[in-house]
């Protein structure tokens, strides 16, 4: 089986944690490993192969986390075209018949022994030319994940990013089954899925047919940089129509199935999922110590508080439910709940200064 990793996003409601030139993927939130490196460590146990999408800007920094002995195949974007594109010029690289894992890389999985598990469920199913789905069960209406009405492992339909009535619709109905502990119907899309490159490629031609002509076209004329590394074309990436896998195959194929899992999931998107990571101390305040610094947090009658830190000290009187995030050249500040909205943060700054 070949891992897929999906490095090409930049993480902007991570701010100023993640930045354009160091998206999330690639910090060192959680002590001394980067989220990519614990995605390709946590594969690597399952796939025997790998090949990294990223932006080609972020080839050094991806390929310096690597070990000296990795093999990874690097397939490298001038822009980002959103992953539809990205998973079908990976999969045209490879065999019709391979079975592939395909991971964001910027997901915590905290279940080790229960994910394993899972891909082993899917790699047989993937094998029996379906499209695989990990399904999570949700605990809150998120508008920005995809949601897998499922039976079992049928999938009966896919619906990427509802509406918050529809979403809070599928927690109902979960709610009413759990009262009678039956399991949820309504799964989160963990956003990884399992399988047959080829198998994939027919649903992509079928249902998104530009975006498979003009990927494999992109693919065609690609740079060979050196052994293992690929370049696509500036000029053939932006001819391919930008859309994620979830819309141009998942929620039209009649292929797809899920595996329902409890692995220990986050997708760590906002400050406030990170909070939910932690483990918050004496009154509900966490610190998280990033890029193997360690700050040191003083409370004064101050509760329920995330603070981000490297090295600096930090101390709260009075305060309460406040995200506060440090690093060397910027600090942000906010109320907890609101962390969708650090993404504003980046567009305004985008705005003030173009050239970052
Ligand atoms: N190479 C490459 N190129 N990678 C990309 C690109 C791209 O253009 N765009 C995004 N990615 C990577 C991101 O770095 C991330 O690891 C992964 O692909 C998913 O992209 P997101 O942009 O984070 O997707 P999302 O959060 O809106 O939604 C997806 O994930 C949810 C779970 O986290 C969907 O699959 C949802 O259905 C799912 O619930
Ligand atoms: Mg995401």
């Amino acid at each position: 089986m070949n891992n897929i990793i999906l490095c090409g996003g930049s993480g902007t409601r991570l701010w100023p944690l993640s930045r354009t030139m160091l998206p999330k993927q690639f910090v060192k939130i959680f002590g001394e490993k980067s989220l990519f490196q614990m995605t390709e460590e946590r594969n690597r146990r399952l796939c025997s192969s790998s090949l990294i999408v990223c932006n080609a800007e972020q080839f050094f920094l991806a390929s310096d986390q690597l070990e000296e002995s990795s093999k990874a195949v690097f397939l490298l974007e001038p822009i980002g075209r959103n992953t539809a594109p990205a998973i079908a010029l990976a999969c045209m690289l490879l065999e019709p018949e391979e079975i592939v894992l395909v991971t964001a890389s910027d997901h915590l999985i905290k279940k080790q022994s229960a994910y394993e598990e899972a891909v082993k469920t899917a790699e047989n199913l993937a094998r029996q030319d379906y499209l695989v789905t990990f399904g999570i069960t949700p605990d809150y209406p998120e508008t920005g994940y995809g949601y897998i009405e499922a039976d079992g492992a049928d999938v009966l339909r896919f619906k990427e990013k509802p509406a918050m009535e529809k979403a809070e619709r599928y927690m109902h109905a979960n709610a009413k089954l759990a009262a009678k502990n039956l399991p949820a119907k309504y799964l989160w899309n963990s956003g990884m899925f399992c399988f047959k490159a080829g198998v994939f490629l027919d649903e992509l031609k079928k249902y998104s047919p530009a975006i498979f002509e003009t990927s494999a076209a992109a693919l065609n004329n690609k740079v060979t940089v050196q052994e293992r590394q690929y370049r696509i074309k500036h000029e053939d990436m932006l001819a391919i129509p930008a859309d994620s896998i979830d819309y141009a195959v998942m929620e039209k194929s009649d292929r797809v199935k899920v595996v329902p899992c409890d692995i220990g999931w986050s997708d760590l998107g906002s400050f406030d999922s990170l909070y939910a990571e932690t483990e918050a101390g004496e009154n509900g305040n966490s610190v998280i110590a990033y890029s193997e610094g360690s700050p040191e947090l003083v409370c004064v009658d101050s509760t329920d508080n995330l603070v981000i830190s490297s090295e600096r000290q930090i101390a709260l009187v009075d305060i309460e439910g406040l995200l506060v995030v440090d690093t060397s050249d910027a600090l942000l500040i906010s109320k907890k709940g609101s962390s969708q909205k650090v993404k504003a943060v980046t567009e305004a700054i985008k705005k003030l200064k173009p050239e970052l």
